[in-house]
């Protein structure tokens, strides 16, 4: 009974030896040595060739590699009886945490400024904004979103959070549903996106709703690239609507050696590193599914593949 390995990014074997402890009684395989499509029953996938899932007939769940499913949902060809799951890792939401924390006081603090200065020997001197007066709008109130906006508002910020449905009461002030958005927006001092991507959200950011943001605003994204239209972001910027982009995530990935982000003086890019996936770390939920799938049991995070995350 295999538990297959599709991904075409990770190195294969810091997985194969997580996956082998935790469950060292299933056989873990990576996808070029399947013999048998009869008998792959368990998929992890992380960007897998598309359509690939139609050729096993007992696949009974995908599972995601990481938090995000997108790359398995946009796949036409995931067999209606299959399962999709998530990861769902305490160290991941704090990773993202810390990393988001990270780049917020970069911001307010204008370190990637003085870097800029120190290539020119300039000594200059500039006031910063202290974290009891920032507002931080988090988009996406989800299991990774709440644990970040609540990080933050521990840290001192006064953070919002913004999400598609009513939440339960959190220690932030939530809002939901479209109808909250401008008034979500309106206050966010630095928007920090956390958003699943779905057709819903695809576009998200853009000329109306970042023209929402106050003056001199910041975007942070963690999401997922195709939130942002490029354009519409770089237009805000250059009209000086929105002070700055630290962005992690792009339409295109690794973000092509032409596109203006790389160049832009205000945009901070980082290489899709908010948080990295540990094997050791997720191993044990992702046998714990494995079993529950060979035994017809409720799986854990399981996706909603109609909402699409
Ligand atoms: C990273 O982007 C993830 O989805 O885990």
């Amino acid at each position: 009974m295999s538990l297959v390995i599709f991904s075409k990014v990770h190195k294969a074997t810091p997985w194969l030896e997580a996956l082998r402890r935790a469950g060292p009684d299933i056989e873990v395989i990576t996808h070029d040595k399947i013999r048998d499509n009869e008998k792959v029953f368990f998929a992890l996938a992380w960007n897998h060739p598309k359509g690939v899932f139609k050729e096993f007939p007992n696949l009974k769940c995908i599972s995601s590699m990481g938090a995000g499913v997108d790359h398995i949902m946009e796949d036409p060809g995931i067999p209606e009886k299959t399962e999709v799951v998530r990861i769902v890792d305490p160290l991941l939401s704090k990773d993202l945490s810390e990393f988001a924390l990270a780049q917020v006081m970069n911001h307010l603090r204008g370190i990637s400024n003085y870097r800029m200065q120190q290539a020119g020997k300039t000594w200059k001197k500039r006031m910063y904004r202290r974290v009891s007066e920032v507002k931080i709008g988090v988009m996406g109130t989800g299991a990774i979103g709440n644990k970040v906006a609540t990080y933050l508002q521990r840290c001192g910020f006064f953070v919002t959070g913004w999400g598609k449905n009513p939440a339960k009461p959190a220690e932030y002030e939530r809002y939901h549903g479209k109808a909250q958005l401008d008034n979500f927006l309106k206050q966010a001092d630095i928007l920090l996106c956390l958003l699943p991507l779905t057709p819903e959200t695809k576009g998200i950011l853009n000329k109306q709703t970042l023209g929402k943001l106050p003056p001199g605003s910041f975007l942070i994204n963690l999401g997922r690239g195709q939130h942002v239209v490029d354009q519409d972001l770089m237009q805000l910027l250059d009209s000086g609507h929105l002070s700055g982009a630290s962005l992690d995530v792009f339409e295109q990935e690794p973000l092509p050696e032409d596109h203006p982000f790389w160049m832009h003086p205000q945009i901070q890019v980082t290489p899709h590193v908010a948080s990295l996936t540990t094997p050791e770390s997720v191993a044990p939920q992702i046998i714990e599914n494995y079993r529950r799938a060979m035994s017809n049991r409720p799986l854990l995070n399981r996706v909603n593949k109609k909402q699409g995350y």
